[in-house]
């Protein structure tokens, strides 16, 4: 079931999230199924289970091809729940974020550009990953809605924050 995306404005963003405490729930099954398909139905890169409204340390992203990241390099479908991220360098990278709880806008982040993450999967599996790039990003800007925390709050210059279609005019990279 497609559910509502939560905007910017809503408190609900804003909150928290506590981690999963059981596995292979119907509960849990069910709000995976429903975040790939609001994910899906959006073109989005990664959903974040707060975003729906549901308070659990939650994320899911992944891709082949993604109309709003055109130049994106494919990701796995992931889901990733109770996660960590251990950066494995100190060096930020800036890059091109969008969300879809603040739809129409793009901004200028800068992120850890090489971490390890670290959770479960769907079935309450441990596994981690080493990654780089947008990757890397993707899961940083998923994770940071886990803590109430909006990628506009991370923007440093706000030359580099506006509007999709007037940063990029004549690009079809949508909202
Ligand atoms: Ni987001």
């Amino acid at each position: 079931m497609i559910r509502t995306i939560l905007r910017m404005g809503d408190p609900r963003l804003l909150q928290v999230s506590g981690p999963v405490t059981e596995f292979n729930t119907r509960f849990l099954d069910e709000l995976l199924a429903d975040m790939f398909e609001t994910m899906r139905a959006a073109d989005g890169a990664g959903l974040a289970a707060p975003q729906i409204g549901i308070h659990l340390r939650v994320v899911i992203f992944g891709f082949d091809r993604n109309e709003r990241y055109p130049e994106a390099p494919a990701i796995p479908p992931t889901v990733l729940i109770n996660p960590t991220l251990e950066p494995l360098t100190d060096e930020l990278e800036d890059g091109w974020e969008g969300c879809l709880s603040v739809p129409g806008l793009r901004g200028v982040v800068p992120r850890v550009a090489r971490l390890r993450y670290s959770g479960f999967d769907a079935k309450g599996n441990a596994y981690s990953r080493d990654v780089d790039g947008f990757h890397a990003r993707v899961v940083q800007h998923e994770c940071d809605h886990l803590d109430g925390i909006l990628y506009p709050m991370r923007v440093k210059d706000f030359s580099k924050f506006g509007y999709t279609d007037v940063l990029f005019p004549g690009d079809m990279r949508g909202e």
